[in-house]
């Protein structure tokens, strides 16, 4: 393993009826709230009035922030920051899925910070402060919810970037599966294809000797595949919004990955996708994470051949490493397309003419990929590979 020091401070709240832990959570930080939310299935589902009644039984009051685009946009960011600059706002409350805690995430810093937010997404300032946030999840698929990430999108340039900052855990999350049975079919498999991609980022390392980091996610990749199947034919059962939302989170808050550097080269080709044509993240990634495994075939062979027969459960007899790990990886496009995830980039009408600009923007700052490092001759094949 590589040396390592972890330290996660978020204080993880989960299970039945726990978004009533907010009563005695907020207290703690002052008393002017702000919920940050999106375009409203909070207030179709009933969740925002509970959440503000929980902030009267806490004798906070409560201002709101509504609108959070999927792809947060740093308009958004700023406007939000000059609301807490403005109203001294104590605690930032995320109450949404990855884009909510995202934005939220981005204006914390950026209430502290004297300028545009643009400038802590890009790294030319960093923070040195934060407020603090509160999130209550309701769609489980990234794991903002318990890392120090956060991807915003400049709609303006079409740019789409992760930043993160120890500053930016949240200082508690709240995970109440209940808050997920209306999230859609649709976002339910996007959330899917995200979790498992958060580790398969996670699973190609050249960190030597990490067996539990491998089995980890094996474990976390096999329960995903085993339940859901289940969730989607049964959306607002309990049991299984329950083991994808703690997998969501278990799949990047670090705890798998300790002693490892993973690669992420799939996610950056995906935002640079989704910075030019706003599709959603998990529907990017189902189409681009079997291609970069094909074209990453001979450096990944071994942890690819190894997840073709322990996670996917192919039978080796007689078979090379190149075809044992080949039918790994349809295996895993497969289970993707049974689910309902898209496969290629025509599902979203993306065709090659806006090829150049998304492998600049993938380019932006240079080579990338901790695993298998991807210069722009080869995002162009995988993104040819993928139309
Ligand atoms: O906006 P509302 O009306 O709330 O609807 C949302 C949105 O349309 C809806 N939704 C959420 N919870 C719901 C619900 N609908 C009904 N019932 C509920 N309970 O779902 C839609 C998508 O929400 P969004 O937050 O965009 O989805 P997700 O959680 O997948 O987040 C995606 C964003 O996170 C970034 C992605 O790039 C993308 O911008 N990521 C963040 C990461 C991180 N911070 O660690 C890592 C990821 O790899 C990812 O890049
Ligand atoms: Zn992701």
């Amino acid at each position: 393993m590589d040396n390592f020091t972890f330290h996660n401070p978020t204080k993880l709240i989960f299970g039945k009826d726990q978004t009533e832990a907010l009563r005695k959570e907020i207290p703690s930080y002052g008393d002017k709230v702000l919920i940050v939310y999106g375009g409203g299935s909070i207030k179709r589902n009933g969740l925002l009035d509970k959440v503000k009644s929980e902030l009267a039984a806490a004798n906070a009051s409560a201002f709101e922030l509504a609108g959070v685009e999927p792809n947060p946009r740093v308009t958004t960011v700023n406007k939000g920051a000059d609301l807490c600059k403005r109203e001294n706002i104590d605690l930032i409350l995320a109450v949404g899925g990855g884009s909510v805690i995202d934005c939220a995430k981005t204006i914390a810093a950026a209430a502290k910070y004297d300028g545009d937010a643009w400038d802590l997404v890009t790294k030319k300032a960093v923070p040195t402060d934060a407020l603090p946030l509160g999130v209550v999840l309701t769609l489980a698929a990234t794991g903002s919810e318990m890392n120090s990430g956060a991807v915003i999108t400049n709609w303006e340039t079409n740019e789409k970037y992760g930043w993160g900052s120890p500053l930016l855990f949240p200082k508690f999350s709240i995970l109440d599966p209940q808050n997920t049975y209306t999230v859609p079919q649709d976002q339910t498999v996007y959330g899917i294809v995200d979790m498992m991609s958060h580790v398969l980022e996670q699973y190609y390392f050249h960190s030597k000797n990490a067996p539990l980091q491998e089995r980890l996610c094996e474990s976390v990749l096999q329960t995903v595949i085993e339940t859901a199947p289940k969730l989607l034919e049964d959306l607002t059962n309990y049991d299984y919004r329950e083991t994808i939302m703690y997998c969501g989170t278990m799949a990047l808050n670090n705890m798998i990955r300790m002693g490892t550097l993973g690669d992420w080269g799939t996610h950056n080709l995906e935002h640079a996708v989704s910075a030019v044509y706003d599709i959603p993240h998990g529907g990017g990634l189902a189409i681009l994470f079997p291609n970069w495994l094909k074209y990453t075939l001979n450096e990944g062979l071994k942890q690819s051949k190894q997840l073709a027969i322990r996670v996917f459960e192919v039978d080796p007899e007689g078979k090379s490493d190149e075809e044992i790990a080949l039918e790994g990886i349809e295996r895993l496009r497969a289970f993707w397309n049974s689910i309902g995830a898209p496969s290629t980039l025509k599902a979203y009408d993306i065709g090659d003419e806006k090829l150049d600009v998304m492998v600049d923007r993938a380019m932006a700052n240079g080579p990338f990929g901790g695993f298998a490092r991807l210069e722009a001759k080869d995002v162009t094949e995988i993104y040819k590979m993928a139309l």
